[in-house]
């Protein structure tokens, strides 16, 4: 969940590794640095805290050369300090690191006993040490390399120099990805094709147990048995330019109002707006022949695929299992060949959800993938990849790419409900209309339920705990409501099944405890009608979110009540993402947190 940067270049580099490094900050943003190797003299610069740190000091300090690397940091072993800051320098050798050493406290207790001293609190180090131990002993850089290589365990995207070499660096990947960029005279590494994207966009992903050696003019890659492999460059479609806010305040907010954009095109990948027709999904999943289907994923793209579950059993009479990613991969879950399974990623990284993937594979299922980034290792492992085309999502909080995941898979479940002969052309017809409607609407909403919710977030910032409730397709939002408050505004919420709230939340409903219902006047409204008058009947405040018929019906008083307008079952999950978004970023901006990097959070979780 770091993010690691490399040139080896012909003209100064330290510049360009901090700007390569602010495309990588959604990966970790506690702590940054940069090595350079001048005058034949390792140097570096580190700072805690945003890369905005680092720079300032560079611009104070600045570090010349025309080779280095750099990192961006999500603190999994030691405090995030400057002495904790990659890179790690032992006895002339650089090492920057994402990822987990696993057997680094046996390493290090080795090492220690062997005499050597370590500074810092990391697994990193021993990487740093084991590689400076090798050159004492008098092996080469590159066999130094492959010696270390044999002896770590775990998670690895490393970038390493050596100062009595300004003209390679040494990467080896074992999980973490690692993209290797060829320019004109120079190369590059990075922990994606988007990092390089100002330099090249030719791109060639090092494989698991790759390393690779980089000289200006190319670089050699072997496997982990030491022979030379060829990893075919790519030209990546990564953009180069610098997303920026544009008039809004966060990437957050910004790209809330993007989504009914964004959402007509993924939309437009998957059906077709003129024969209101879903387009013929990717050749890889045969849904018309499944048994059952598995979804994983972690966060707010597990809440996707708890959604999409509803859907593929409603349209498609398709079972889904479903667990988060962190439990999936260990279960040893039964899994038989007429089953496909259904990884959801934004990063498309995520180190559970790959692990899930490779369970999943191993035991032949199909895999389909369902990502942002098209370039990423689980679309890469995937037999079928279903792109969300939601563009760069910057806030460290998912809004886009949540909502469309949800439109991916709602087409994906109209499909399947197409292909297992359990809808009908019409029913096809009138859900895909409902899904062509559904960015106009939601560009409604934004703008009619933005000034109402800003002034609520303000009340809202005053409680400590906030309860979210909701039955069908609307208890995954509640969750979602709930994990999207927290994680900005770090307000303790939960989310409930409404019909589970007097199973054991019931005891926590008091005046301090507001209660957020999301219900639109479907099936399940009157059954949550009911729970609310629970929570009314305790003294409880309520926050109803719902449409004017479910307004009009409900005669409780609440705290507030926030109108829809109606909208199609369908896309009612789409349509309520809106508020709760709104919600959960209004009261962070209140309550004054860092809204698009909230504390202890990053974007691209590559750890377990
Ligand atoms: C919450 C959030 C996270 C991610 C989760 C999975 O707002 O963004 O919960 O959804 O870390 O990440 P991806 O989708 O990249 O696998």
């Amino acid at each position: 969940m770091c993010g690691i940067v490399g040139i080896v270049g012909v003209k100064p580099v330290a510049e360009r590794l901090v700007d390569a490094l602010k495309r990588l900050e959604y990966r970790g943003y506690d702590s940054a640095g940069v090595a350079t190797i001048h005058d034949n003299k390792l140097d570096r610069r580190r700072a805690e805290g945003k890369l905005f740190n680092l720079e300032t000091k560079l611009a104070g300090e600045p570090l010349p050369g025309l080779i280095g690397i750099a990192h961006t940091r999500w603190a999994t072993h030691g405090v995030p300090n400057e002495t904790n800051a990659h890179p790690h320098f032992v006895d002339g050798v650089a090492v920057v690191h994402n990822g987990i050493i696993e057997n680094f406290a046996e390493i290090k207790e080795e090492l220690g006993a062997e005499g050597a001293i370590f500074v810092t609190q990391t697994d990193t180090e021993v990487v740093a040490q084991l590689l400076a131990k090798y050159r004492r002993q008098g092996l080469g850089r590159r066999e130094g390399m492959h010696e270390m290589l044999r002896h770590v365990t775990g998670a690895y995207a490393l970038a390493v120099i050596f100062e009595d070499d300004p003209s390679t660096i040494m990467a080896a990947r074992s999980g973490p990805p690692l993209a290797v960029g060829y320019g004109d005279g120079e190369m590059f590494l990075g922990s994606d094709a988007i990092a390089l994207s100002p330099f090249t966009n030719r791109i060639a992903y090092l494989q698991d147990g790759d390393w690779a050696v980089l000289g200006r003019d190319g670089a050699q890659i072997f496997d982990l048995a030491g022979n030379r492999v060829e990893r075919p460059i790519q030209i990546s479609s990564a953009t180069a330019y610098m997303i920026d806010k544009g008039n809004h305040r966060h990437f957050m907010e910004k790209e809330i109002y993007e989504q009914p954009e964004v959402i007509s095109h993924a939309l437009s990948h998957y059906v077709d707006f003129a024969e209101q027709k879903v387009r013929p999904v990717d050749a890889g999943i045969d849904f018309a022949n499944l048994r059952g289907l598995a979804i994983s994923a972690c966060g707010t793209a597990y809440l996707a695929g708890l959604v999409g579950k509803y859907w593929f059993e409603r349209y498609a009479r398709l079972p889904v299992e479903i667990d988060v990613a962190s439990e999936f991969r260990y279960r040893e879950m039964p899994l038989s060949r007429d089953q496909a399974a259904l990884f959801i990623s934004q990063s498309g990284e995520t180190a559970d959800t790959l692990a899930s993937l490779r369970y999943c594979k191993d035991n032949g299922l199909k895999i389909g993938a369902v990502v942002n980034v098209k370039e990423s290792t689980i679309a890469r492992e995937a037999d079928a990849v279903f792109p969300i085309l939601a563009g760069p999502e910057i806030g460290v909080a998912s809004t886009k790419a949540f909502t469309c995941q949800l439109a991916v898979l709602a087409s994906l479940a109209v499909s399947a409900g197409r292909a297992r002969g359990t809808l009908s052309e019409a029913d096809e017809k009138q859900l895909v209309h409902s899904l062509i409607e559904m960015p106009r609407i939601m560009s409604k909403v934004i703008n009619a339920v933005q000034p109402q919710i800003e002034s609520l977030s303000r009340d809202l910032s005053k409680f400590k705990d906030v309860l979210y409730l909701g039955r069908g397709t609307s208890y995954p939002l509640a969750l979602e409501g709930a994990l999207k408050l927290k994680e900005i505004s770090y307000i303790h919420a939960e989310g409930y099944a409404a019909g589970e709230l007097k199973h054991g939340p019931i005891a926590l409903i008091d005046e301090n405890m507001p209660v957020i219902v999301i219900a639109p006047f479907d099936r399940f409204f009157e059954k949550t009608v009911s729970n609310m008058q629970e929570v009314a009947a305790r003294g409880g405040r309520i926050i109803f979110i719902t449409d004017e018929k479910g307004a009009a019906a409900s005669k409780l008083e609440t705290m507030a009540t926030i109108v829809l307008p109606e909208v199609a079952e369908i896309i009612s999950p789409m349509i309520y993402s809106i508020p709760i978004q709104l919600l959960a970023y209004h009261t962070a901006v209140f309550m004054g947190t860092d809204v698009d990097q909230p504390r202890n959070l990053a974007k691209s979780v590559t750890v377990e």
